[in-house]
């Protein structure tokens, strides 16, 4: 064996020996338990070290504004920065300061949230900014319990306010950083149980060098996004690679241990493309979704469930579904042909949904008010289709129940331009934008 073999062999020994040594001790100790602090202390000074130099220039990282913080880390769960930035930007531009936010019409921040998807998190950060007005006159509070009672603010978005706005020492523990202190303690606990995120947080506030909170809890976050990245963590380039107890039992790609999420719940969907005659000519009949609950407030084609896969895709069976399904909500169609189909995938729910082209059956279209300045589902907008318009339905019919009701659905005709105004889940809006583009082409 040359020289050069022999030191490999011996490395790879000692490499090996000491990842049983850390093996061991990690089967003893539960998730969060103190490391000693001497290692601590270097996982510190290195990834500190690190981030003055691999820093990203980011913009929510030129600001100590709390609210421009928050902003940025309500967008990052979940979506990447490259594309959180062009929605940073033009939502910081519209609404640069609590009360712009707080003052602004829901619509209006749910279309510049538009394509981010997870809604519910635009309007709480509208409740919360409203609540921030009315108990804290506008400042967003730096005491962990006043932040913490904020609509949409767990123990993430606290301690990443906290600590980024206000050098406060409080952890902010997303999946990044559950994974970078998986791999370099060896912890195998199973991250998807609050225990073990518990213990992970208490571990990541016991490494926050002092006086470091805000650079710190991101550098952890850089250090997962750019080198510890899931599936081949860049090990070499890592500033604690030295001592990574991960790297060194040739684990690192293992962990962390995350048992598998329950699988998205598939639906399938039948939706109508109903375009409009006459004064209508040239427009969409869309409809508005319920004030709560999911995609709460956006805009989309009328559509419904159908009860399986193969009515779904029944040339016959399809269509007839949807007619029925639509005439129970008082829109009555006939459904002529199908033109598309897309997906659109939610944290719990799949959805298929295929489109056909319809034609409305008589004019006769829900009505969305007695007499035509009244309001239902909370919206009365322009051009939206009332008794006069549609000069069909009338007292007595089946679905006159349901129109009453507070969360019935709100129905307007749109065009391009309109179309282009209000907010849309990101699968209608590319259907839409696809079915204008065809009209204007005479397809
Ligand atoms: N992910 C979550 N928070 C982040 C931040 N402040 N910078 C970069 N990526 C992040």
């Amino acid at each position: 064996m040359s020289g050069r073999a022999a030191g490999r062999q011996a490395e790879t020994e000692r490499l090996a020996a000491e990842a049983k040594r850390q093996e061991a001790g990690a089967e003893h100790r539960a998730p969060g338990a103190e490391p000693d602090a001497e290692r601590k202390a270097y996982f510190g000074t290195k990834l500190l070290e690190w981030f003055r130099e691999a820093a990203r220039d980011l913009p929510w990282r030129r600001t100590r504004d709390p609210y421009h913080i928050w902003v940025s880390e309500i967008m990052l769960q979940q979506t990447r920065v490259d594309t959180v930035i062009p929605y940073f930007l033009r939502f910081i531009e519209r609404f640069p300061t609590i009360r712009d936010l707080a003052e602004a019409p829901e619509a209006e921040v749910l279309k510049m949230w538009e394509g981010l998807g997870y809604y519910s998190r635009a309007r709480n950060l509208q409740a919360a900014a409203r609540q921030v007005m009315e108990r804290h006159g506008g400042a967003v509070p730096a005491d962990k319990a006043a932040v913490s009672a904020l609509k949409g603010v767990g123990p993430y978005t606290a301690g990443a306010i906290l600590s980024i706005a206000f050098n406060q020492p409080e952890p902010a523990v997303d999946g990044n950083v559950m994974r970078v202190l998986s791999r370099f303690f060896l912890l195998e606990g199973d991250i998807a149980k609050p225990a073990v995120r518990a213990g992970l947080e208490d571990l990541a506030r016991d490494l926050i060098p002092e006086g470091e909170a805000a650079n710190f809890n991101q550098a952890l976050m850089e250090l997962g996004a750019l080198v510890c990245t899931p599936r081949s963590p860049g090990c070499l380039t890592c500033p604690v690679m030295e001592r990574c107890a991960g790297r060194q039992a040739g684990r690192a790609h293992e962990l962390p241990v995350k048992a598998k999420a329950k699988p998205s719940k598939p639906e399938h969907r039948l939706a109508a493309l109903i375009w409009g005659r006459g004064e209508h000519a040239g427009k969409v009949l869309v409809r508005q979704r319920p004030k709560t609950g999911l995609l709460a407030g956006m805009w989309e084609l009328p559509h419904v469930e159908a009860p399986n896969a193969s009515i779904w895709r029944s040339p016959d069976a399809g269509p007839d579904w949807l007619a029925g399904a639509l005439a129970a909500e008082g829109l009555r169609v006939r459904p002529v042909r199908p033109v598309a189909d897309a997906e659109h995938v939610f944290s719990h729910l799949h959805w298929h949904v295929k489109v056909w082209e319809a034609d409305l059956e008589g004019r006769d279209v829900p009505a969305l008010s007695a007499s035509a300045g009244k309001v239902f589902g909370g919206v009365r907008e322009e051009g939206a289709i009332d008794r006069h318009d549609a000069g069909g339905a009338g007292p007595g019919d089946a679905a006159e129940a349901d129109w009453e009701r507070d969360d019935a659905p709100s129905y307007r005709w749109v065009g391009k331009d309109e179309f282009e105004k209000l907010a849309w889940p990101k699968m209608f809006r590319t259907l839409l934008s696809r079915f204008f583009a065809s009209a204007d082409a005479g397809i």
